[in-house]
């Protein structure tokens, strides 16, 4: 009989392997003639913590898709790529014109210790280079893959998002909510499911398997996300809290209560584990991996 699957072993395992992949993109980055303080700007932010969510999600559905899957160049690149658009996407949310916020993974935010401008230009960095790792020599699917990680990172995705969340406009329903974190935060997140299905070559009842998945985690994580940045607290978290209600941003607790999303997040995971069992018939990895996204500390 399998020992009973453990969440804690294998993300730590899974981590592990992102952070190396990591290190070695910035070794390529040196070697390639980056800028000295550019180097160091994009590396405090990208080797500097971090929960490692979506990389590990692209490696576990790649895993899931075929055995192995997670070794292979294409795979690997979609999972740097994945958390280098994150990471981006981070150190410009924590700009003064953006959240203004001055800690991110328990140390100070970017522009704190880089300036402004670095901060900025180590953020395109990052988002350039993410596209440069995925396209790679150009081989099949890289370019659907490109495609992929643009359109969940750009003007529909996370960043079409990132405008809702500021409109001045913007009403307090739960309708516009759902769309905003299903692009803000959900975006990136079903990309990094859908790119490890199609960078392993899983067929399309794996892909609609991935998307229902992402769909669901990516609702319940940004639900989990705001709700502890009202019950959690700086240091457990390595960011602000109370940060959201600071910067006049609905969420969902200001608009359907604490313990309505509690029961949505939820909810939203139950939509995942049922989406998944096509590729994972007995609870594994990705089971585990939704429900850390509502069960998680920080
Ligand atoms: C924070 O993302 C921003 C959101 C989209 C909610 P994470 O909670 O994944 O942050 P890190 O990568 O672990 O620091
Ligand atoms: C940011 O949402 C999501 C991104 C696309 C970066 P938040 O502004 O809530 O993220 P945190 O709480 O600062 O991590
Ligand atoms: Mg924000
Ligand atoms: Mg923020
Ligand atoms: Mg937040």
């Amino acid at each position: 009989m399998n020992a009973p699957f453990s969440l804690d072993s294998n993300l730590d395992g899974a981590r592990t392997q992102v952070e190396s992949l990591l290190a070695d993109r910035m070794a390529r980055l040196a070697s390639a003639g980056t800028p000295r303080r550019l180097h160091d700007s994009i590396g405090y932010s990208l080797l500097g913590g971090g929960k490692r969510l979506r990389p590990v999600l692209c490696l576990a559905f790649a895993e899931a898709v075929e055995p192995g899957a997670s070794r292979r160049p294409v795979v690997q690149d979609a999972a740097c790529a994945l958390e280098a658009v994150h990471t981006y996407s981070l150190v410009h949310d924590d700009l003064p014109a953006m959240d203004d916020d001055d800690l991110r993974r328990g140390r100070p935010t970017n522009h704190k210790v880089y300036g402004e401008a670095m901060a900025i230009l180590a953020g395109d960095a990052l988002l350039t280079e993410a596209f440069g790792w995925v396209a790679g020599d150009g081989e099949a699917p890289r370019g659907r893959l490109c495609s992929e990680l643009a359109r969940a990172a750009g003007a529909v995705g996370m960043v079409g998002g990132q405008v809702l969340d500021i409109a001045e406009d913007r009403p307090a329903t739960l309708d516009y909510l759902l769309r905003l974190h299903r692009l803000k935060t959900g975006a990136l997140i079903r990309a990094a499911c859908r790119m490890g299905v199609l960078a392993a070559g899983g067929n399309p009842a794996a892909l609609a398997a991935a998307e229902a998945y992402g769909d669901g985690v990516g609702l319940a994580f940004q639900i989990a996300d705001d709700i502890l940045d009202v019950t959690s607290d700086a240091t457990t978290l390595g960011k602000p809290t109370q940060a959201d209600a600071a910067a006049g941003r609905h969420t969902f607790p200001a608009v359907v209560g604490l313990a309505e999303s509690r029961r949505m997040a939820d909810s939203f995971v139950r939509q995942a584990l049922d989406a998944v069992r096509v590729l994972e018939p007995d609870p594994g990895p990705l089971a585990a991996l939704a429900r850390y996204s509502v069960e998680r500390s920080s």
